[in-house]
Order: C-alpha cells, then structure tokens, then sequence
C-alpha cells in the first residue's frame, strides 16, 4: 500500500550545531531592516510575537498523520536562537537604527522608545554606494576607494573585524533597488568579475560588490531586493567555491504573495486567465527609489516573471496564452510604509464565460517583509552549517520567500507558494535524516 511518507535519502553528514553568536550584517538599514531587527528585539524583551515568521512560530509535521508529531521548527532544526543574534550593517546615511526606524514610521513610537537605548547603539558602517545606480538617493555615510577592487576589500575588511567579535556571520541585502542590469561578460566567471573590479566596470553594481565580499569571506548572501545581486555565474561560482550558500531574489510580501496563491489556485481547476492588472500606491523611501523608471525596471521584471512559470501557457494555451498582465507601481507620499494594492483579474469559465476578481490588499510592507528576512537570515545560517547545503550555491529551498527565485541554470523556477512550502519542510526533514511526506496516504484506508 503507498504510504505517505518516503524514507529519505540518506544525508551526507550532521548539521553543526548553532552554539555562538550569529552575526547580522545588513546592507541598508532602512524600514525593512530596522522593521526586522527592532522586532527582534521586542521579541527577545517579551514584547511582542513574531508574527509572520516560520522559524519562530512554524510547526514540522513528522510521520504519518495519526502520530500527531509536529514540533516546532526551531525544536526540529538547529537554528541560531534569537538571543545570540548580533546586528550590524551599512547605510548611506549615518542614522542609527533607532533614528532609520523612527524615519521609517513603521513601527510606533511607544514601541521605538522602549527599544531605543538598544536600537541606538547599532550605527552603520559607510557604505559602497554610486548614484549610478539608484539614482533618486544621494547620501553622505559612503567608502572612497581607487577603484572597484579597493571598495570590495573595504567590505572585507569590514566583515573580517565583525567576524573577530561573533562566530558565525550572515549578510542580506535590504538596501535600496538598483537600476535595471543585464548580466555581461563580466558576470560570467570568477576571473573576469575581479577583472571588472579592477576596471571599474559599468556592470558591477554596489550590490555585487557586497556579494562578492561576502562570498569570498565564505559568507551567505541573501538579497531582498530584485537586483541582479548574486543571480550570476560568477557569484554561484564563488559561493560554491567558498561553501557560501546564497539566495534571492526580492521579498515575496504582498501582492506577489497573493498572486503566488491564487494563479495555482486558477491554474489546479483550469480556470482561464484573460488579464491581471495589478497596481499599488506606496509612500515610503523604497516607492520614492521605485519612481525611477530605471529601477521600477528591475521590480517589474522581478514582479511579472511570476504568472508565466506558474500557468504555463504552452501547455494550456486555451487557458493562458493570451494573458495581458499589467503592473504599475506609484508614488505616492500620503500612504508612507502602507501600501495599498489593487489587483483585477479576467477570469474565464466553463464555455468561456467571463468573470472578474478584485484583490484590495492594504498591507504594511516592512511588516510583512521583516519577518521574511529574518528567516532567510536563520536558513542560510542553516545551510551553510549543513554539509549537504554549505556548497551547492543557490538555496532553492528558500524560493517561499522570494519574488524572483533564483534556480539551476535551465531550471524554471518554481513560483506556486505551496510547492515552495512542500519543498521548503521536505528539505528540513531530508537534512535531519527524517521521512519525507509525499501526501499519498494510501495506507490509512488499507
Ligand atoms: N518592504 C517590502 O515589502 C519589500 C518587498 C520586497 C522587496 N523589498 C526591497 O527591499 C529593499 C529595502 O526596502 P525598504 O522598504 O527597507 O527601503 P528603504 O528605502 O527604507 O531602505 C533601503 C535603505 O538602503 C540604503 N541604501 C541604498 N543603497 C545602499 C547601498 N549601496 N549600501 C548601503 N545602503 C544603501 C538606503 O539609504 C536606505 O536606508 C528595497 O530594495 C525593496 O525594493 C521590500
């Protein structure tokens, strides 16, 4: 009889323990990230819950269903705990975090002022920052250095020091988007990236030049945003390389999330798709960047890969192939961190008849991103601890999270939410040695 579970392959070694303290560099420390390390905080103090979080309130089911056995994530996996997380990062701007958080207006000044003697004493190193590249931000907190190179070992110089005081470090991108890239020569190997570092080529953007840092210092390197980051052969090579795993790209927050739960869901009944217009009003720095029509180029591509994998036209062309999908981001000041997102959506049925779906998502980004980050954070911790992950590169496993996923060259990524969830439980159990659930579950009607 096919049971639900399948014994897993076996793994290639144990998982390291998380004894120590888990450092936390984060690039940008704007409404995302103060969002995240101030919730932390909270959290450590008894606070408040950390909501929204799978390696803080996520449970693990083990076994058949009639075992009843579904321990928390935390208890299953050897995750760092939050009271040895230590925080720094770089900025553009020499804000504390407590000064960055009370500019967010994310979080309420109740909370901020409880949190502030902790929140002040965490200052951002300068930062690797061109105007080139996020062209609607001009700070002042910034590296010089004679070329490409000597910034990327200002980084590492940073890392290094940071890495005297911690045991374990992790860095994630929370900063700013940058202009839209497309990966060139440079992008290609290991050699002619640090090439271009010492050409101070066009192509290299400050994001790249964190990753490379990171990923030479054997560092995981997770990017929140949808830049192109360490979505290139020279970075997946360097991550394999240094045993660095690496993710992204780009926070799966509100109306990505949506759309990840409702095209499979389309999809699962043969319902058609004529068109999906999605539009948003966001008031905060990150909608202010996204003005740009540079920048809005990189979300875009970021927000708009989505739909395509998940319904596959060419396989149900009746049903997809002449999908309009539409995306519009605007500025606009009122709202700050509130974003409001308005989706339409054409459907079809049976016959071809025609009806419409609308999606009012009043969210709060940071929210709704703070917690993302902080898992990313805790798994690439994970991973690079895990023998079996530390040196594959890419964690595929983490694409619940991203809007983007990076995958294996050839491979399509996977979009829907719900095989990224399957994927995601089934790899935790795979690492400690437990059965993986497959849901067929024959056995109970034997
Ligand atoms: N909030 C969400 O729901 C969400 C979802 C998906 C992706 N993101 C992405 O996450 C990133 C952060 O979003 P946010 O709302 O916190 O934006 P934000 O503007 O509040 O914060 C970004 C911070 O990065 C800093 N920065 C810019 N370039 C830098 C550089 N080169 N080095 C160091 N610091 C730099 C800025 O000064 C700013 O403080 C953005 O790229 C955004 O698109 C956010």
């Amino acid at each position: 009889m096919g049971t639900e579970e399948q014994s897993s392959q076996k793994t290639t070694g144990k998982v390291a323990p998380a004894t120590g303290k888990l450092g936390v560099m984060v690039v940008g420390l704007g409404a995302v990230a103060t969002t995240m390390i101030a919730g932390v905080e909270a959290v450590r103090r008894g606070l408040a819950k950390p909501i929204g979080s799978l390696t803080q309130m996520g449970t693990i089911r083990l076994g058949k269903r009639t075992d009843s056995t579904s321990p928390l994530i935390k208890d299953f996996v050897p995750l760092a705990d939050l009271n040895d997380l230590v925080f720094t990062g770089w900025d553009i701007f020499a804000d504390n975090v407590y000064e960055a958080a009370a500019h967010a207006e994310v979080l309420d000044k109740e909370l901020l002022a409880k949190l502030k003697p902790y929140l002040e004493t965490i200052r951002p190193l300068p930062a690797v920052f061109d105007q080139y590249y996020v062209k609607r931000l001009n700070g002042t907190h910034i590296k010089k250095g004679k070329n490409k190179r000597d910034l990327a070992n200002q980084v590492i110089d940073d890392i290094r020091a940071f890495k005297k005081t911690v045991d374990r470090v992790v860095i994630i991108w929370a900063a700013s988007t940058e202009i839209f890239i497309t990966p060139t020569a440079v992008h290609q190997s290991i050699e002619a990236f640090e090439k271009g570092l010492d050409n101070d080529d066009i192509a290299i953007a400050p994001s790249q030049i964190y990753a490379y840092a990171a990923l030479s210092e054997g560092v995981p390197f997770a990017n929140g945003a949808p830049n192109l980051t360490v979505d290139t052969p020279a970075m997946v090579e360097l991550s394999k390389r240094n045993a660095a795993p690496i993710c992204g790209k780009d926070f799966k927050t509100g109306q990505t999330l949506m759309k990840t739960v409702l095209a499979p869901a389309f999809k699962a009944r043969l319902l058609g798709i004529k068109g999906w217009f999605s539009t948003n009003i966001l008031g905060n720095r990150d909608g202010e960047v996204l003005d740009d029509p540079q920048s809005f180029k990189t979300k875009e591509e970021s927000k708009l890969g989505s739909l395509d994998y998940i319904l596959q036209p060419e396989l149900y062309p009746d049903l997809y192939k002449n999908l309009y999908h539409k995306i519009r981001i605007n500025y606009y000041p009122p709202r700050g961190d509130d974003k409001e997102a308005w989706d339409n959506i054409d459907i079809f049925g049976w016959l071809g008849y025609p009806m419409q779906i609308k999606v009012n998502f009043l969210c709060r980004d940071s929210i709704l991103a703070a917690p993302i980050a902080l898992d990313l954070v805790l798994f690439l911790d994970l991973a690079k601890r895990t023998p079996e992950l530390c040196s594959i590169g890419i964690q595929e496993w983490l694409s619940f999270y991203l809007k983007s996923p990076q995958s294996a060259p050839g491979l399509y990524p996977e979009h829907d939410l719900f095989i990224q969830s399957m994927k995601l439980k089934n790899t935790l159990r795979h690492i400690m040695g437990a059965g993986l659930i497959t849901h067929l579950g024959l056995e109970y009607y034997d």
